[in-house]
């Protein structure tokens, strides 16, 4: 899991290859399985590998254009009215963009939540209204070597019993 993790990068570019059924469902499994406050798991996972509407979503959402590239882009909306929204919609991402990392398939995090794109995509993809976008996952297989980009250090970011 530690490979996985450190190896994991956020990736623009991508390889025209699909993904298989089999390991979408692994990465929308992972989703699933994720923690929730309450275990209340208000989130929806919409799949959007048709090649139109991944056009729309890319011209739509001035950050994630490469969307276009990729094979399946997820969107992960969650319940309007629960607090927890993001916090539970945010760690179901990071499950499925972890999950992914683990089949060797490549993936970039795109901002959702509460951005100016967030409700022309949920019109877009017929999300009723008491939902709301949290995350867009861009998958594929990777067309660049990504570098890691500088991360803090350990040390730096983590402080025993008092800050
Ligand atoms: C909440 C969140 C929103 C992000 N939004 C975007 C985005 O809109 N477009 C994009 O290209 N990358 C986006 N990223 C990816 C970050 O740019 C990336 O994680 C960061 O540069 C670190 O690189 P790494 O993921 O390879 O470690 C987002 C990541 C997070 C966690």
């Amino acid at each position: 899991m530690y490979e996985i993790i450190k190896r994991r990068r956020s990736v623009r570019v991508f390889l025209p290859n699909a993904i298989s059924r089999e390991d979408l469902n692994k990465i929308l499994d992972a989703g699933r399985l994720a923690p929730s406050a309450n275990n209340l798991q208000q989130w929806e996972f919409v799949v959007v590998d048709d090649k139109d509407l991944r056009l729309a979503l890319s011209d739509l959402c001035q950050w994630g254009r490469f969307i276009k590239t990729a094979p399946v882009t997820i969107a992960v909306f969650g319940d309007r009215q629960n607090s927890s929204t993001p916090l539970d919609c945010a760690a179901a991402t990071e499950n499925m963009i972890i999950m992914a990392s683990a089949l060797n398939i490549a993936s970039c995090w795109v901002a959702g939540y509460r951005k100016p794109h967030s409700e022309s995509i949920r019109k877009l993809l017929s999300v009723p209204r008491n939902y709301e976008l949290v995350s867009l996952i861009v998958l594929g297989y990777s067309d660049a070597d990504v570098k890691m980009p500088d991360k803090r250090s350990l040390e730096s970011v983590t402080h025993f019993n008092k800050f």
